[in-house]
């Protein structure tokens, strides 16, 4: 049975914790499956963590639909969540909903993630309209970190927390089924969490939140170009691909791999008859 809204409203009422992790692909996707998380989030984190960009910005729709594609496949249960890249909401109303559109139709997600304030509720109250699920995204939006001047705490003075507030409830009342809150003070996260509807999932948000998510490879030990405060490594990945990757290279060059067991035998007959000439 797949996780739905409902499912998932229903565990903000329960107190029961939201679990989300970021995938990029089918293998990954399947395992973070079966681990049990709640939420697969396509993030637009892909740029930096699978393709190598120092941010988020150079991703395209055409990136997000080819991993969230993958990701779908690999996911028997968890609500699949995919990112609306860079520019992909603000350049007007039907161009949002054509690119929501796309990430369920062709990257079959079950909902999209935009991030922004109260300037995008009209356009998230016309998407939940026309039946894709939206879930806002405040705080740090690394998408803006050019205007932001870098990655760093959001909201800690009066006026910006009251601000942060007031779009939290504009996106949900506009319909967002939830939001993502980034790197803020933790009381301030709780705030938020009491006074919407819609579930909250934090990162680097205290424990006030309705769920949390983290980047898969942060959280696995596997990605080392940015070490954020809010990241606890619950598993050294990275060390033990190194070490399965040497072990490999060194079985090669030393001629112990591949052995027999490894190997297609060949019948004694053909083999001599094709070594009296070739062999
Ligand atoms: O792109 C992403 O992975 C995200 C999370 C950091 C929330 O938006």
């Amino acid at each position: 049975m797949s996780i739905t809204l409902a499912d998932l409203q229903k565990k903000k009422a329960n107190r029961e914790k939201v679990c989300m992790v970021t995938a990029y692909d089918y293998t990954m996707a399947k395992l973070c499956s079966e681990a049990g998380a709640d939420m697969l989030l396509v993030g637009d984190s892909l740029g930096m963590v699978m393709l190598g960009y120092k941010d988020t910005v150079s991703v395209t729709m055409q990136d997000m639909i080819h991993h969230s594609r993958a990701v779908a496949r690999g996911a028997d249960r968890p609500f699949v969540l995919t990112d609306m890249p860079f520019m992909s909401v603000r350049t007007g109303r039907r161009d949002a909903l054509v690119n929501a559109g796309r990430l369920m139709a062709e990257g079959r997600a079950n909902g999209v993630k935009i991030e922004g304030g109260a300037e995008l509720a009209p356009v998230i109250g016309e998407m939940v309209r026309a039946g894709i699920p939206v879930m806002g995204h405040l705080g740090l939006t690394p998408q803006s970190v050019n205007a932001l001047g870098g990655y760093r705490v959001q909201a800690r003075a009066l006026e910006a927390a009251k601000k942060l507030l007031e779009d939290a409830v504009a996106l949900d009342e506009a319909g967002a089924f939830g939001i993502v809150l980034e790197c803020l003070p933790d009381r301030l996260a709780t705030l938020v969490s009491k006074n919407v509807r819609g579930i909250t999932i934090g990162i680097g948000a205290g424990a006030g939140c309705d769920g949390q998510v983290l980047v898969l490879q942060d959280l696995l030990g596997m990605y080392s170009d940015l070490s954020p405060k809010f990241v606890r490594q619950f598993a050294q990945a990275g060390t033990c691909i190194r070490e399965g990757v040497a072990s490999y290279c060194e079985a090669v060059r030393g001629s112990t791999f591949p052995d027999a067991a490894h190997s297609f035998a060949m019948d004694d007959a053909v083999y001599d008859a094709l070594a009296a000439k070739w062999g």
